[in-house]
């Protein structure tokens, strides 16, 4: 029985600001953002948007896309960071909006930019366990990075949201039976209670990261099935990798790591490629992972959704070229767990591939640093939907300490 995503849609808020307008104003030189990061623009919430309504725009879309009614989801699992209150769940807020039924297990997962993939490997037990019950599952990964003003990370936040409908007839992604793991305590990143922005260990939460993928994709490659021959590398048997990008040049760096350690298990390859190998990692980083990386270089962090965004912009840009071809996905999330798990796009992969996100991105409106500064400032204020906003739904503000959403008119 295959079980995997027959469907997914992306959201995106509809404000953007240019990467070298925030450089210019905080002093840093324009190329350590551009090619030092490898960002290129950050996605900005508008004061009428939260995680919520993120989430709860990217499942309409999702179901409006899929022709699927509310009635036929029986679990909708939310994975965020960006929690709205320490008891209610984003996800029954999303219930609600979304106009779910009743019978339906509702929750919502944190474990930082791990819990999209913590609720996908979630929903798809969950299906599998139904076997003839043909179960579907709504899976929302959504979140808004924020960082103290004039940190390093500043430069690296972003929004954005992925909804994910899980089932049996996976036309988008056929999930592999195999994972590999990887979790650790550590103190790279993390959020305390009353905090809205995060703080974070910046170089130490990049070895964190990088020793993580040692650990998940050491876990993976034994059990990668058929087994591997002596010289046979695993990077050879996927068209493109996509990684977790909280900045696409850490992509990158995980991309060096994960090749080096597939070719020196491989020994055949790894005496090919050695004398090489800078070469070689450049060309397979062209081929299997810049693709991927294109969207969230306009888009930035967007913490749980990042590696589905990527997978979004990657299937939207080849996914019918992809058709019967496998792909290889790394999930890390700080604090820290990983799992490196592969996907198979299937042969009929067509139109279900599109998840609407270069219409979105194409959508935005630019602003200016004041503008951000304002936005930043105000981001539990709520308010009225800015001219052009593409969601269903906006956050209309807090009041009696309960937070109000409305559907748009249109
Ligand atoms: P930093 O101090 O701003 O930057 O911190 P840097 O000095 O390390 O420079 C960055 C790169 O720019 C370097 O390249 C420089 O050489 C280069 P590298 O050595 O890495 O290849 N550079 C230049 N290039 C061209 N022209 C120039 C120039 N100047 C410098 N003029 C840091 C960077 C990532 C630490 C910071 O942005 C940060 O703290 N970010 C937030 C944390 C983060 O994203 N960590 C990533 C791993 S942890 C993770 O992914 C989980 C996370 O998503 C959260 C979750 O799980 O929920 C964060």
């Amino acid at each position: 029985m295959t079980v995997g995503i027959e469907r997914l849609a992306a959201y995106v808020p509809p404000w953007v600001l240019p990467i070298e307008a925030l450089a210019d104003a905080r002093g840093v030189a324009r190329e350590k953002a551009r090619a030092g990061l490898g960002v290129e623009a950050m996605a900005v919430t508008p004061p009428c948007e939260d995680v919520v309504t993120l989430a709860a725009n990217a499942g309409a879309r999702l179901l409006r896309a899929a022709a699927v009614s509310p009635d036929d989801i029986g679990m909708l699992l939310v994975a965020t960071e960006t929690a709205v209150d320490h008891a209610k769940p984003v996800a029954i807020l999303v219930h609600g909006l979304l106009g779910i039924r009743a019978q339906c297990r509702v929750f919502e997962l944190k474990h930082a930019c791990y819990a999209g993939t913590a609720a996908l490997m979630t929903a798809a037990d969950w299906v599998r366990a139904g076997a003839a019950r043909r179960r579907r599952a709504l899976v929302i990964a959504a979140d808004v990075a924020r960082y103290p003003l004039r940190s390093p990370g500043e430069l690296t936040q972003g929004a954005g949201a992925v909804a994910m409908l899980v089932g049996n007839d996976a036309a988008v992604l056929q999930l592999g039976a195999e994972t590999g793991l990887h979790a650790a305590d550590v103190w790279d990143f993390w959020r305390p209670l009353g905090h809205r922005e995060a703080l974070v260990d910046g170089k130490y939460s990049v070895d964190c990261y990088l020793a993580a993928l040692d650990g998940a994709f050491g876990a993976y490659r034994p059990r990668e099935w058929p087994e591997l021959g002596p010289g046979e590398a695993f990077t050879d048997r996927v068209a493109h990798l996509l990684f977790h990008a909280p900045f696409p040049k850490m992509a990158m760096k995980a991309h060096r790591r994960l090749a080096t350690l597939d070719w020196q298990a491989a020994r055949e390859r790894w005496a090919a490629v050695a004398p090489r190998l800078d070469d070689a990692i450049a060309e397979a980083y062209a081929a299997q992972v810049a693709p991927g990386l294109e969207a969230v270089a306009r888009i930035g962090n967007a913490y749980t959704a990042s590696l589905y965004l990527c997978l979004a912009g990657l299937l939207e840009r080849e996914g019918r070229r992809l058709g019967g071809r496998r792909l290889g996905l790394f999930s890390y999330g700080s604090g820290s767990c990983a799992e490196f798990f592969t996907g198979t796009v299937p042969g009929r992969a067509s139109e279900a591939t599109d998840g609407g996100l270069g219409r979105l991105l194409a959508a935005r409106t630019e602003i200016d640093v004041p503008a951000y500064e304002r936005a930043f400032a105000s981001a539990d204020a709520g308010g009225d939907p800015p001219a052009g906003f593409q969601g269903d739904f906006v956050f209309t503000g807090v009041r009696a300490e309960r937070r109000e959403y409305a559907r748009v008119a249109r």
